[in-house]
């Protein structure tokens, strides 16, 4: 064979990635062109709590640490340590989740996710992602080649999941249904009926519900939050949940995910992910000892945190209504807003124009699914009082220029 001829040979990328988007990140290059500019910036794009003053309770850190000194640093068992997946059990137990089949600790709740994803579904399949929704599951879906078919939630119901669209997305080749609550991006709570409605919905077409509750200890005006899988005992369920937003450390990567329902039908597919996580060896390991103090230490953190983003909410959801030509459903938890659009601009050119003249950054709807005609754009109301005010007197001059 002729030897090449250029030095110049660049790899081609694999097909299945040409699809992934992550809006969240991809909005950064804009973010750094203003700042290269000058700008001074306003962050309301990343839900990292860290990043804006929040910390972990001290006792998560000295479990880390003693069980790193203690030399746990090799592997893991490949679903997680025993006093982990017995702490989480339990907690889901106190949510009122009965028949568990199995449950297993990974790196974030993302793996738990892609783990459950890649062990269901294969190409040509699909499954229902809410719109708008978080964009790991869509990006997940495009890298195994499975159908990503998004469902709306309704704005006009406090972003409800729309059952009737629900419905008619459903096929012979639907095998899961997305349900994130607390979503993100729009911070809104399913009510309990829309719950029980879905998880008939389910079980009637034998799907698999995968109820993400990563944000199900942040929630705003005493509210409380119901565990899909506390609701029915027939429906086949996997609860995702971890340590990185209620407890403050997304670096530690720590989530895990709790399989419900029938056993003698999930038996399978309980192994499927079994194989699944043996062939990845484990989830980190010194921090899986914080699971335990976690979810049975001292909860006290939360108070504050929850009274913080409750101001932070209030700004939010206030501030941004105030402006001709956005509205604002006001989140019922986590830390995210999903305000629309109504000034004749898409949300693309809105934000463009947001982050490159005013150095606020924040992500187009289209990054997460918004329903054809409308515009959105998600906000993280984590940063402090005084900037988000500042950051929200910016966006309501970029509006001003609209009318
Ligand atoms: C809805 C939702 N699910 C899952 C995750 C990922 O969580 P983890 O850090 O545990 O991987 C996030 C992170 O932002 C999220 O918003």
């Amino acid at each position: 064979m002729a030897p090449p001829t250029s030095t110049a040979r660049p790899i081609r990328p694999a097909a299945r990635t040409a699809d992934i988007r992550y809006a969240v990140r991809d909005v950064i290059s804009l973010a750094t062109e203003a700042a290269t500019a000058g700008r001074d910036m306003l962050y309301l794009n990343v839900g990292d709590p860290n990043i804006f003053g929040f910390q972990p309770p001290r006792h998560l850190i000295d479990a880390t640490v003693d069980a790193m000194r203690a030399n746990r640093n090799g592997y893991a068992p490949s679903s997680g340590l025993a006093e982990a997946i017995t702490a989480v059990e339990t907690e889901a137990a106190r949510k009122g989740i009965a028949s568990i089949c199995h449950t297993y600790i990974t790196s974030g709740a993302s793996e738990a996710i892609e783990l459950a994803l890649a062990a269901l579904a294969d190409p040509g399949d699909n499954v229902l992602t809410p719109s708008p929704g978080y964009p790991l599951y869509t990006a997940v879906l495009a890298k195994l080649g499975v159908e990503n078919r998004g469902y709306f939630l309704d704005e006009d119901a406090g972003w409800q999941p729309d059952l009737a669209d629900l419905r008619r997305r459903i096929d012979d080749r639907t095998r899961a249904i997305v349900l994130i609550n607390p979503n993100n991006p729009t911070g809104s709570l399913c009510d309990e009926s829309t719950l029980r409605a879905l998880i008939d919905l389910a079980v009637e077409h034998n799907l698999v519900i995968f109820s993400d509750e990563i944000y199900d200890k942040l929630v705003f005006d005493g509210g409380t939050h119901t565990s899909t899988a506390a609701l029915s005992a027939e429906a086949k369920i996997i609860t995702f949940n971890g340590l990185s937003k209620s407890y403050v450390v997304p670096g530690f990567r720590i989530g895990w995910g709790i399989i419900s329902g029938p056993p003698a039908e999930l038996e399978d597919y309980c192994e499927a992910i079994r194989k699944m996580e043996r062939a990845r060896l484990s989830a980190n390991h010194p921090e899986q000892y914080a699971i335990r103090p976690a979810l049975e230490g001292d909860q006290s953190h939360l108070v504050d945190m929850m009274a913080r983003l409750t101001t932070r909410r209030d700004i939010t959801a206030s501030r941004l209504n105030a402006i001709d030509g956005i509205s604002c459903v006001t989140p019922g938890g986590a830390f995210y807003a999903f305000p629309r659009i109504d000034l004749g601009v898409s949300d693309t050119e809105f934000c463009t124009r947001v982050i490159r003249e005013t150095g606020v950054v924040v992500v187009p709807g289209s990054g997460f699914g918004q329903r054809p005609g409308t515009e959105h754009f998600r906000v993280v109301f984590l940063p402090p009082d005084d900037v988000l005010e500042r950051a929200f007197d910016r966006i309501a001059q970029i509006a001003a220029s609209y009318r």
